[in-house]
């Protein structure tokens, strides 16, 4: 079978594609184009993309009828139409549950960084600033004792509140359901934005993208949590509206911000640029060779698994 791939993957995941496939390798480094893809999918059963490759529903619509599933590098599937790859009868699978505690962990690194300082004391540092030990440099704040309001109690939400829970922090969240209390791990849930939000000294932002949260952390909601307040976001970047995050940073209503994804990215805000109390990292959050191996092996059983169902036939 023809697997089309659009961009490179790790060693191992692309030594396992090339044993079970015929693999077409677009190799794409940057923007996405959708013409390459309709350029070399003549004959392909299996696409495998990743966040970075919108497939709309104009692109999904001129694929050829051999096409039966579209695997992609990732959790979140906001870039593909799926109502168009259903009509098109094309099954999409996706990588969950094996980067949930790389994704949590990186929440926790921007967590202390934000909190700590790190990137402004390295920056400092690096750049020969660095005057001795006093006692009023550089103070941050502990997350010891702190509240963690976390913004979509998911997989990637759930394993971060474990990490928080054995940092002494106490867990609230917001979710579009209660959790099971087996599942909530004694976090305490909100029914409203406005009681959750007064309840964080840090707002951790792990919901999926698309429509339905789209600018959900707009100015309104930052007037909402506490002045000192400390954001992070290592689910969608078009869940803040950026302006208003840089807009709160720069008064100084929020102490920092931790964010690994960006509305627009890899072009970002250029207001962030230039914030001391913003650290910035370039979507990261699943960035371990464990991981990323397993998303690869996760992404390839999937599309092996619509293959062997499909049998030449239409599948879902
Ligand atoms: C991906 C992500 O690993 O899974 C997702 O939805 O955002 C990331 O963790 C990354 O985009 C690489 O494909």
């Amino acid at each position: 079978m023809n697997l089309l791939v659009t961009r490179r993957l790790p060693e191992a995941v692309e030594q396992r594609a090339a044993r079970e496939f015929a693999v077409v390798q677009l190799a794409i480094d940057g923007a996405f184009d959708g013409n390459s893809v309709l350029r070399h999918c003549a004959g392909i059963a299996a696409i495998l993309c990743t966040p970075a490759d919108r497939f709309d529903a104009s692109l999904i619509n001129r694929l050829p009828d051999s096409v039966r599933v579209i695997a992609t590098f990732s959790v979140g599937v906001e870039h593909i139409d799926m109502a168009a790859a259903a009509a098109r009868g094309i099954a999409i699978r996706h990588t969950p549950d094996v980067l949930s505690v790389a994704t949590a962990e990186l929440a926790l690194t921007l967590m202390l960084m934000a909190a700590r300082r790190a990137g402004e004391g390295e920056r400092l540092l690096r750049a020969g600033r660095w005057r001795g030990l006093s006692p009023t440099f550089l103070l941050g704040t502990g997350i010891a004792g702190k509240a963690l309001g976390i913004f979509g109690m998911g997989r990637i939400g759930r394993e971060l509140a474990k990490m928080a829970r054995g940092l002494a922090m106490t867990v609230h969240y917001r979710n579009r359901n209660r959790l099971e209390p087996a599942l909530e791990g004694g976090a305490i849930y909100h029914g409203s934005d406005t009681s959750f939000l007064a309840a964080c000294d840090i707002l951790s932002i792990n919901a999926p993208g698309g429509a339905d949260t789209r600018h959900w952390l707009n100015a309104e909601r930052i007037a909402g949590l506490r002045p000192g307040a400390i954001v992070i976001n290592t689910g969608r970047g078009s869940t803040v509206d950026d302006e208003a995050l840089i807009a709160a940073l720069r008064s100084g209503h929020l102490a920092a911000a931790g964010l690994d994804v960006f509305e627009g990215e890899p072009d970002i805000n250029a207001g962030y640029m230039t914030l001391e109390n913003a650290v910035l990292l370039p979507h990261i959050g699943s960035a371990t060779v464990e991981t990323r191996e397993a998303m690869g092996f996760l992404a390839l059983d999937g599309i092996a698994d619509v293959l062997k169902r499909s049998n030449g036939t239409a599948s879902g």
